[in-house]
């Protein structure tokens, strides 16, 4: 290491040799000084323990937070970070690293975890010889690829060399009880394993921030609070068969608050005619009551219509059933993937009650087989600043034939039609650290939002009007028909005169022969979208996850590349740049 002694003037009243002894003890003196700054910190008192998500909708997140905090009041110093700052984590030289990740996609890490999984899964990452870790996955039964980030991470952790101190628990949507479980086998090794191996571990830290303990509000997750309806209006205009609502909910007396980009979770109710036509076809009667978890003893059919998923059949519901019911061909067919998966396609619990008929013993046999009933999430659709009490949605009513029956989604049928005027829906926020605006309001952004995709960027505008934000806004909205599916158009076209909406480009898919998607109004502004991009825009993108997010990343892609002059590779590390600075933000479901 070399120092830099600054030069004693000319005209300083030293003679040649002061000169001489006061320039070395200078030296001797700066590198004491800098030896004293790259001392190692004192030995930690406190063992650290680093958590990790991967969420998209905050469920691992809130985990960690959660898990965190308990291991905290264990005497550990808990930190708590996203996978999208991985570029500010050096495993190596983390003693002990518990990622809890959920599955997006198919099979696909969730938005904040990319960057994270393209490095940890290259020839790039370090070997982790000295880490300990667990993982704990997150996922859902009805897809494919069940947890498949979860097991991937966990792969590569032993690859690298890592040692697991608990096996990892894969959690369908009922996560909560198995992550606990989870959380204790953890917290179990640790106690064998013993502190003083994660004291002298690198990478503990004794001036490790303990991690934020959860506001603590009487109304959250584990205690929603019922939201009263305060208006709503179909979105949809005559005649279009679509049921598209914006829905205004009162938050007032619950002290809950929340940000632009952040998502409300609504618990539904079950429809009634359902509900009444299962407990029509089994033989329980309907006075009867059953035990469910939070809730204590209730009536079979509040049971049905609150707590319990009526609807959906998984592989792992189907094999309980088989194992009940006696029917030949389900049992025949039970060891069969392939027959399983025709079973299973597009039916529902009423449709196996007909179908393979069980005889329960109770009623609470019966709601043994049910998995929970979830709460659905909804981007929200206004800005706090501008509605304060209040929360705005736009949900789309999910309604189609099966198996010659109708079926509605639960959720939406419920806020769309079930919800009556001054009924009220039990709601909490689930925050979303990943789709925020930027914080620098003369950032410009770009947003691409269509059918309920819209919901987060009229929040977003609102605010960007509230806060007078002097950045450049420009939205791409697509519907079928321009005359029936222009969502808030009254309120665009204000915005739009005012200036508040700098560019509004629309994508009517229906209304000429060929199709129009908001994929192709990108193509047609490439140019445009590239000089905004290296003018510095944030890029969000909201809705379709399955066909229009990836149409949307291939035009963007395409614009980088022709613009920048790139070529593939080039193009794609220049969007994982921006996706790492959070210029590039989606919330797709
Ligand atoms: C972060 C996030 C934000 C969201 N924001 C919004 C929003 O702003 N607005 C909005 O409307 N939704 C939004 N959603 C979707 C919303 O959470 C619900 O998934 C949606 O409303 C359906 O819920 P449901 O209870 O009505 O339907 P469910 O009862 O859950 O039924 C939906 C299921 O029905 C099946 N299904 C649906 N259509 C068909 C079909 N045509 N054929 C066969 N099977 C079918 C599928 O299995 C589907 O999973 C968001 C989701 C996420 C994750
Ligand atoms: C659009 C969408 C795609 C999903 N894809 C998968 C999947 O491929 N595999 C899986 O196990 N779970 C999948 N899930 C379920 C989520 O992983 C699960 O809801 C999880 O609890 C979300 O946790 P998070 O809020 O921390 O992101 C998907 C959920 C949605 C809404």
């Amino acid at each position: 290491m070399s120092y830099l002694i600054p030069d004693i003037p000319e005209d300083a009243p030293f003679s040649p040799e002061q000169r001489a002894w006061l320039r070395s003890y200078v030296g001797e003196l700066i590198k004491s000084i800098s030896a004293m700054q790259s001392c190692p910190p004192d030995a930690p008192t406190k063992p650290r323990a680093l958590f990790l998500f991967g969420s998209q909708s905050g469920n691992a997140q809130a985990l960690c937070e959660e898990f965190a905090e308990n291991l905290s009041n264990d005497g550990w110093v808990p930190e708590v970070k996203g996978l999208e700052d991985h570029d500010k984590i050096d495993l190596a030289n983390e003693a002990l690293v518990l990622v809890v990740t959920s599955t997006w996609g198919e099979g696909d890490p969730p938005d904040n975890a990319v960057g994270f999984w393209e490095k940890f899964s290259s020839d790039d990452q370090a070997k982790l010889p000295n880490t300990r870790y667990s993982v704990l996955a997150l996922g859902d039964t009805n897809y494919s690829d069940f947890c498949e980030m979860g097991k991937k991470v966990d792969a590569r952790f032993i690859e690298l060399g890592a040692e697991r101190i608990a096996p990892r628990v894969d959690c369908d949507l009922d996560y909560e009880d198995p992550a606990e479980a989870w959380f204790r086998s953890v917290v179990t090794e640790l106690e064998k394993i013993g502190t003083d191996t994660f004291l002298s571990s690198a990478g503990s830290s004794p001036g490790s921030a303990p991690a934020a303990a959860p506001e603590d509000l009487p109304y959250g997750k584990k205690n929603p609070f019922p939201a009263g309806m305060k208006h709503r209006y179909r979105l949809n205009l005559e005649p279009s068969p679509r049921d598209t609502r914006h829905i205004e909910l009162s938050l007032e007396g619950s002290g809950l608050s929340y940000e632009v980009g952040d998502a409300l979770a609504t618990y539904p109710v079950n429809d009634p005619d359902l509900v009444d036509e299962i407990l029509s076809i089994l033989p329980f009667n309907t006075k009867v009551s059953v035990e469910i978890k939070d809730r204590g003893k209730i009536l079979l059919r509040d049971a049905l219509l609150e707590c319990c998923d009526i609807r959906t059949v998984t592989k792992s519901i189907l094999k309980k059933w088989a194992a009940m019911s006696y029917h030949p061909y389900l049992n025949a067919s039970i060891e069969d993937d392939k027959a399983v998966a025709k079973i299973l396609d597009g039916i529902e619990i009423v449709d196996l009650i007909y179908e393979f008929p069980v005889d329960f013993k109770t009623a609470q046999d019966f709601v043994a087989v049910l998995r929970r009933l979830n709460p659905r999430l909804y981007s929200i659709a206004s800005s706090p600043l501008k509605n304060p009490g209040e929360v705005h949605l736009t949900v789309a009513r999910v309604s189609y034939e099966s198996k010659g029956r109708t079926r509605n989604g639960v959720a939406s049928t419920f806020l769309c039609q079930g919800l009556e005027e001054g009924g009220s829906v039990k709601v909490f926020v689930q925050p979303t650290k990943h789709f925020k605006l930027p914080t620098d309001l003369s950032k410009d952004i770009i947003m691409v939002g269509p059918g309920t995709g819209i919901a987060p960027f009229r929040a977003f505008l609102e605010e960007r009007e509230a806060t007078e934000a002097t950045g450049r806004n420009w939205l791409f909205f697509g519907n079928p028909h321009e005359a029936t599916d222009y969502f808030y158009k009254e309120e665009f076209d204000r915005m739009h005169s005012s200036g508040v909406l700098t560019r509004i480009d629309l994508a009517w898919s229906r209304d000429q022969a060929h199709k129009i998607y908001v994929q192709d109004k990108i193509r047609e502004n490439e140019e445009e979208i590239w000089n905004w991009l290296e003018a510095g825009a944030h890029f969000y993108v909201c809705g379709d996850a399955q066909y229009m997010a990836p149409d949307v990343e291939a035009a963007l892609l395409d614009s980088i590349r022709k613009f920048g002059g790139m070529d593939d590779e080039a193009a794609a590390a220049y969007l994982e740049k921006l996706r790492a600075e959070h210029r590039y933000q989606r919330d797709v479901y």
